[in-house]
């Protein structure tokens, strides 16, 4: 049986590549057991099965303080305010608080609803792509992915143009979890308090519009879960879709024949999406969960009251579902059993927007910047800190 460090899967080493450690996890053919920063124990579970149990199973979720008479509700940020926020987001709530405030947006997030956006996000990629041909020298996370998401959520929700500045910034504070965050969310709110009531007078065509209605009509929504909700939007879309585009901007350029394929035939770009999400998805385990008695997985058994870390890297990269899995290759048939996106009840309620928004600028990218290349050796590229470093190219 494989022998685990007691908090390997935090090690630096294992930090810059953790694919070899999910894939002893999932040979050992059970969870394994883990001391997190924090002292916590947390079970890691790597199986394209078992995680999918996990993302799906009744028992295991966030809010333990209802499950477990004695333990407190999570620690939650010291400002009062922000705090309040933080416990109202839908991420860290279990049903039926998650069913009644996920149902207010969902329907401003399927497939028809944002495919009405493709015009216009089609009209931003056209603008960063020629911007990009103009200047040479350009980076992939500056110039063509970290405007994307922070615009199209900007457009989706109704913030007003001249405001758009002023949402980037706090957006940007709040993301990336920056010392001036809290205050970002304060002000934040206080906005969102005065876009509500100027949307309650005179409604429009925009989510902040129809949350407003809904929260009027039968007090489904309370102020601050309106604040949540929108915060959530910007914190759960902006550094995934970034990475995504970053990271499939990298793996083309890394890959020169199927980077030539995209150019050939730029309907591939779907295609590149989802190898890019199994082979190199945003996120490496879903946020962690606890488990609100004994759960028997098919690998084994989690006790009660311990944290679960459900690793979606190490389901994509499951040999028992997928081929070659260590492979990137956009041809592959299997693609679409990746669980990037994770699953159940939780499963991403942006799926649709990233797919539509990576998707066009895969498209645009092959199409306006067939000369790109990467300025520096691939193998200085840290591809874990592409986000925080950078990926210079040249247009
Ligand atoms: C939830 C991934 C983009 C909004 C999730 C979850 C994953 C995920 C794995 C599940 C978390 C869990 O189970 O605890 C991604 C990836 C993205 C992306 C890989 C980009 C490539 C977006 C975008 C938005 C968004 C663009 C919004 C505009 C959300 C929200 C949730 C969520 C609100 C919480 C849903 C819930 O708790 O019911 N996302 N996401 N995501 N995502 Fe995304």
């Amino acid at each position: 049986m494989a022998a685990f460090g007691i908090s390997e899967l935090w090690d630096p080493a294992v930090r810059r590549d953790p694919h070899p450690f999910y894939d002893r996890v999932r040979d050992s053919g059970r969870p394994v057991l883990q001391i997190d920063p924090a002292g916590n124990r947390f079970w890691v579970v790597a199986g394209h099965a078992d995680v999918l149990t996990g993302l799906r199973h009744p028992a295991i979720g966030h809010e333990i303080h209802r499950h477990c008479p004695g333990l407190p509700e999570p620690a939650r940020h010291s400002l009062p305010e922000v705090a309040r926020i933080e416990a109202r987001q839908l991420i860290n709530l279990d049903q039926p608080d998650h069913t009644r405030l996920r149902g207010l947006v969902s329907g401003g997030f399927t497939a028809r609803a944002v495919a009405r956006l493709e015009p216009w996000i089609g009209g931003l990629a056209d603008r960063l792509v020629t911007e990009a041909r103009r200047l040479g020298r350009v980076d992939a996370v500056t110039h063509l992915a970290d405007p994307v998401p922070v615009n199209v959520i900007a457009e989706l929700v109704g913030i007003p143009e001249p405001d758009r500045p002023r949402f980037r910034a706090w957006s940007a504070a709040i993301v990336s979890a920056r010392p001036d965050g809290p205050a970002a969310t304060l002000e934040f709110g206080a906005y969102l308090d005065e876009l509500a009531a100027r949307r309650r007078a005179v409604p429009e065509d925009d989510l902040i519009s129809e949350l407003v209605t809904r929260a009027d009509q039968d007090d489904q929504l309370d102020r601050d879960e309106l604040v949540a909700l929108v915060q959530l939007l910007l914190i759960a879309g902006q550094e995934t879709t970034v990475d995504l585009i970053v990271n499939g901007i990298r793996l083309l350029l890394t890959h020169p024949e199927q980077w030539q394929a995209l150019r050939e035939d730029p309907s591939l770009a779907a295609a590149v999406v989802e190898e890019t999400l199994r082979f190199r998805g945003p996120v490496e385990i879903v946020p962690p969960r606890f488990t609100f008695q004994d759960v028997e997985l098919a690998s084994g058994l989690i006790p009660a009251y311990d944290r679960v870390g459900l690793s979606l890297w190490g389901a994509n990269r499951d040999p028992a579902v997928f081929d070659r899995p260590h492979v990137f290759d956009i041809h592959r048939s299997d693609v679409r059993r990746h669980i990037a996106f994770g699953y159940g009840i939780h499963f991403c309620l942006g799926a649709h927007l990233a797919r539509l928004e990576s998707r066009i600028m895969f498209e645009r990218i092959a199409r306006e910047l067939s000369g790109l290349r990467l300025t520096v050796d691939p193998v200085d590229l840290d591809a874990f800190r592409l986000h925080q470093n950078g990926l210079p190219l040249q247009a």
